[in-house]
């Protein structure tokens, strides 16, 4: 079932991360690199960088693409994707898919392999296919502040109900779709890469809601990155679609950098990743 090879290696980073875009679209979450890297100037450089603006070209046409590219020598083609948030317009999309090359290509000079995922589009390429493939190691997590009193003793059955109205419902996820459940006053969001079927999506879904609820006991909100999806909720009394208690928490606990933990890495393409995270200030967003 799970063929994938995984290499655990723990490493946990905090960088200071020049905030490169005005809107929340282009926020950073993690990112990492291969330790392998390619020769300047090698047909492994020459197919990378023609499968990256491939990509970038593609972004603007639909939320999720997956490339090979092989133009320079086919001994070493390299395989690519980038899955955009389903809600975005095309020409955001193109942006987020944009400035998520440009991080790579800042943290990940000459990598064989890089992964990384903004607020709105995740974008992955290494020298081995990983298209088509489940991978439901975590990536990276983290688990909003305890909530505050006054949301009644049953906060977390109503979170886990917001969690499980993500997956198994008898619609079913389309390949890359976003999906937004909510149960009271929890919301709940999740996405997985195109490229995995509807099964594949509610499994990895399920596992990236399992990590929730292990790791977020009375968290106001929580986020799952996996390496096929990722599963978030959030409290909002409001009902309103946004990520105000999330932000709030950052607020408030003058977070501006937080250090990722790592367990796991993008399977298949044997990328030992690093993950780097940088979470902008609530406060800051829309001021650069
Ligand atoms: C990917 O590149 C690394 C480093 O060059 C190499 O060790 C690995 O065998 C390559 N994988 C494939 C499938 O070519
Ligand atoms: C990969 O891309 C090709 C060409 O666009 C497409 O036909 C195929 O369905 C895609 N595969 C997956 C698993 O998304």
């Amino acid at each position: 079932m799970n063929n994938l090879s995984f290499f655990l290696f723990l490493f946990s980073a905090s960088i200071a991360y020049p905030a490169a875009a005005d809107d929340s679209t282009s926020a950073f979450i993690y990112a990492g690199c291969s330790q392998t890297r390619y020769a300047p100037g090698s047909p492994s450089q020459l197919n990378v960088d023609s499968l990256l603006s491939s990509l970038a070209s593609a972004s603007f046409a639909s939320p999720y693409s997956n490339l090979t590219s092989a133009v320079a020598s086919a001994a070493f083609p390299a395989f690519g994707l980038f899955q955009c948030r389903g809600d975005l317009q095309p020409s955001d999309c193109a942006e987020c898919v944009r400035s998520a090359l440009s991080r790579i290509s800042s943290l990940c000079p000459f990598a064989a392999g890089a992964a990384v995922q903004l607020a709105g589009c995740f974008l992955l390429y290494g020298n081995d296919s990983f298209v088509g493939k489940p991978d439901t190691s975590v990536l990276y997590k983290k688990c909003g502040a305890a909530a505050g009193a006054g949301y009644g003793p049953d906060q977390i059955g109503i979170r886990d109900a917001a969690l499980a109205s993500l997956t198994g419902r008898g619609n079913g996820p389309t390949a890359g779709g976003y999906r937004v459940g909510a149960a009271g006053y929890v919301q709940a969001a999740a996405q997985c890469v195109g490229d995995q079927s509807a099964s594949q999506c509610d499994d990895c879904v399920a596992v990236a809601a399992a990590q929730l609820r292990a790791a977020c006991g009375y968290a106001v909100a929580g986020d799952a990155y996996l390496g096929k999806c990722y599963a978030r909720f959030w409290y909002n009394r409001n009902g309103a679609y946004n990520d105000e208690a999330y932000h709030h928490h950052h607020d408030d606990d003058e977070t501006g950098k937080t250090a990722a933990i790592v367990i796991g890495l993008i399977a298949g393409v044997a990328l030992l990743i690093m993950f780097l995270t940088f979470l902008r200030k609530a406060g800051s967003y829309g001021k650069d």
